[in-house]
C-alpha cells in the first residue's frame, strides 16, 4: 500500500485531534482511500509541552523547514492559527509544490487571493472545510453535492461563541458578562473574545461561503457587521414575549448587481430551525435553484469535529495524489472567482424591533412616533415599561416592513432628540421560514 507523508504546522487543540482521527481510524480511511496516511513532522513551538495526544517526540519540531523542505511530504496541514508565521509557511508550502490544508478563516480572509493565487501558479491545491462551521462539511456541500445547483441564498449561525452566549442568557437569563464567563470557562470563548463576539469571525467565514457558494470574492471587512455586546436580558425578556428568540446570524444572497452579504443579531421566530440550534452548535440554511431549501447543522468547533473537518480535507488531497485526478472541483468551487463588492444594504427591507430609551414625561411618545412617520417607518406595536416616577422608560417600538436607508434616516433624527437618552438599539425581524 502506497504511503502518503503529510506534514502538521501545530498540535494545538484541533491539530491533536487531526493526530487523534488518524490514529484511531486508521483502518478506515486507509480502507477509503487505499493508501496509508503518515504524519512525517510536526511543527510545534515547545516541543516539552505537555500534549494529550500521542506525538512521538521524534516526530515534533520547532524548525519550520523541517516540514515545509521535506521532499516526502506532500501536504501540509496549517493549524497554528493567525496570520503570520502561518501564511509565510503557508506560501512557502504552496512554492515547494506542496498541497496545503488549513483551518485558518483569519488567514484565508486576510491573504485569500494571494494564496489561492500562488496555489493556482503553483498547480497545487488549498483545502479549508474546517475554516467554517467547524465539524459541518458545508464548504464540500455546497462545493461538490450542490455544485449542478445554483445557490441562491444561505441564512446561518456561524459562531458557536455567540450562539452559546446568546443561548445562555435565553435560557439560563444569565448576563451579558456571567455568559462570556461561561463560555471562556467551558473553552467556547477566547481570553480576548472580540473576533467572536463582534462578529469579526462570522464575516470571516460569510466570506467563505460566498465564495464557494457564488463563486465571488469579498473581503470581510467590507461586509456590514454587527456584533452581540449590545444585547441586554431585556432584549431576551421582548423576545420572549414576542415569540422570539435572539440570535447572531449571517446572511448572504446572490443578487444580479452584487453579493449581499451581512452578519447581525435578529429577532428569529421561535419555531423556525435557526431558533433551535442552541450552545455552541452551528447550522446554516441553503437556498438553491433546484433543491430548494436545505439544512446543514452540527458542531460548530471543537477539537474532534474540526479535526474531522481537516481529515477529511486531507483525506481529499491524498485522493487526488492516489488518482491523479484531473477535473476534480477546485477547493474554491468555481474555475474562475470573481472580484466583488458587497451591496450597501440601504434596499434591504425588514421588520424592525427598536428599544428608545427616553425620559418618563409627558409628550416623549408623540414625538418618538412623529419622528419615525415622518421618515416613512409605521408602527405595528408599542410596548412600554412602567418604571418608577422620574425614571427613564425602555420603549419598545416593532415597525412595519421598511427599507433600510429610510430606517437609518430615522435612527439619526431620532437619535439627535435631547429626549433620546442612548443610541436606539435596533435589532431585525426575521419573517418566519417559509412553508412548502
Ligand atoms: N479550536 C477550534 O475549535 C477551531 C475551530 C475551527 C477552526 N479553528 C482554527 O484552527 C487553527 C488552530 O486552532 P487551535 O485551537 O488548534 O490553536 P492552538 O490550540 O492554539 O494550537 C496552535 C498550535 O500551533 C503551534 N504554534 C503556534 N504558533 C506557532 C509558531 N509560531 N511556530 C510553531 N508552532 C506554533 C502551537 O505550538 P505549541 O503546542 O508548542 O504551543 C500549537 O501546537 C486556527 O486557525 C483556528 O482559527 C479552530
Amino acid at each position: 500500500m502506497r504511503t502518503i507523508a503529510i506534514g502538521l504546522l501545530g498540535a494545538g487543540n484541533v491539530g491533536g485531534g487531526v493526530v487523534r482521527i488518524l490514529q484511531e481510524n486508521r483502518e478506515s480511511i486507509e480502507r477509503r482511500l487505499g493508501a496509508r496516511v503518515q504524519v512525517k513532522r510536526v511543527l510545534v513551538r515547545d516541543k516539552a509541552r505537555g500534549r494529550d495526544v500521542n506525538v512521538p517526540d521524534d516526530l515534533l519540531t520547532t524548525v519550520a523547514d523541517e516540514v515545509l523542505a521535506d521532499p516526502d511530504v506532500r501536504v501540509v496541514v496549517e493549524l497554528i492559527g493567525g496570520i503570520e508565521p502561518a501564511r509565510s509557511y503557508v506560501l512557502d508550502a504552496i512554492r515547494r509544490g506542496k498541497h496545503v490544508v488549513t483551518a485558518n478563516k483569519a488567514l484565508l480572509g486576510l491573504h485569500g487571493r494571494e494564496i489561492f493565487g500562488e496555489a493556482a501558479r503553483c498547480g497545487v491545491s488549498v483545502f479549508f472545510e474546517a475554516s467554517v462551521a467547524g465539524g459541518i462539511p458545508i464548504l464540500r456541500s455546497l462545493r461538490e453535492g450542490l455544485a449542478s445547483d445554483e445557490i441562491l441564498r444561505l441564512q446561518g449561525i456561524v459562531n458557536g461563541t455567540s450562539n452559546y452566549i446568546l443561548d445562555a442568557m435565553a435560557r439560563q437569563g444569565s448576563t451579558y458578562d456571567d455568559a462570556l464567563a461561561a463560555a471562556q470557562a467551558a473553552g467556547y470563548a477566547e481570553a480576548d473574545p472580540a473576533a467572536d463576539v463582534e462578529g469579526i469571525d462570522a464575516a470571516q467565514k460569510l466570506a467563505l461561503l460566498a465564495l464557494v457558494s457564488f463563486g465571488v470574492r469579498v473581503d470581510p471587512s467590507a461586509i456590514p457587521t454587527e456584533g452581540i455586546t449590545r444585547i441586554r436580558p431585556f432584549e431576551h425578556q421582548m423576545a420572549r414575549e414576542f415569540g422570539w428568540v435572539v440570535k447572531s446570524v449571517a446572511v448572504a444572497r446572490n443578487d444580479p448587481d452584487g453579493p449581499l452579504l451581512a452578519v447581525f443579531p435578529a429577532m428569529v421566530p421561535r419555531g423556525s430551525l435557526l431558533a433551535d440550534v442552541h450552545g455552541p452548535y452551528n447550522a446554516v440554511q441553503v437556498e438553491s435553484r433546484a433543491l430548494g431549501r436545505s439544512l446543514y447543522y452540527g458542531r460548530g468547533a471543537g477539537r474532534m469535529p474540526t479535526g474531522a473537518a481537516v481529515v477529511s480535507d486531507i483525506i481529499e488531497v491524498c485522493r487526488g495524489l492516489q488518482s491523479f485526478a484531473e477535473g476534480r472541483p477546485p477547493p474554491q468551487a468555481f474555475a474562475r472567482v470573481e472580484e466583488a463588492t458587497p451591496k450597501p444594504l440601504d434596499g434591504e427591507r425588514s421588520e424592525n424591533y427598536l428599544c428608545v430609551h427616553v425620559p418618563n414625561v409627558p409628550g416623549v411618545l408623540g414625538r418618538v412616533a412623529s419622528c419615525l412617520g415622518a421618515h416613512g417607518v409605521s408602527i405595528q406595536r408599542m410596548n412600554q415599561d412602567t418604571p418608577g416616577e422620574n425614571e427613564p422608560v425602555d420603549m419598545v417600538i416593532l415597525t412595519e416592513t421598511v427599507e433600510e436607508h429610510e430606517l437609518q434616516a430615522a435612527l439619526r433624527a431620532l437619535d439627535a432628540f435631547d429626549d433620546v437618552l442612548a443610541p436606539t438599539h435596533r435589532l431585525r425581524i426575521l419573517p418566519p421560514d417559509p412553508v412548502d
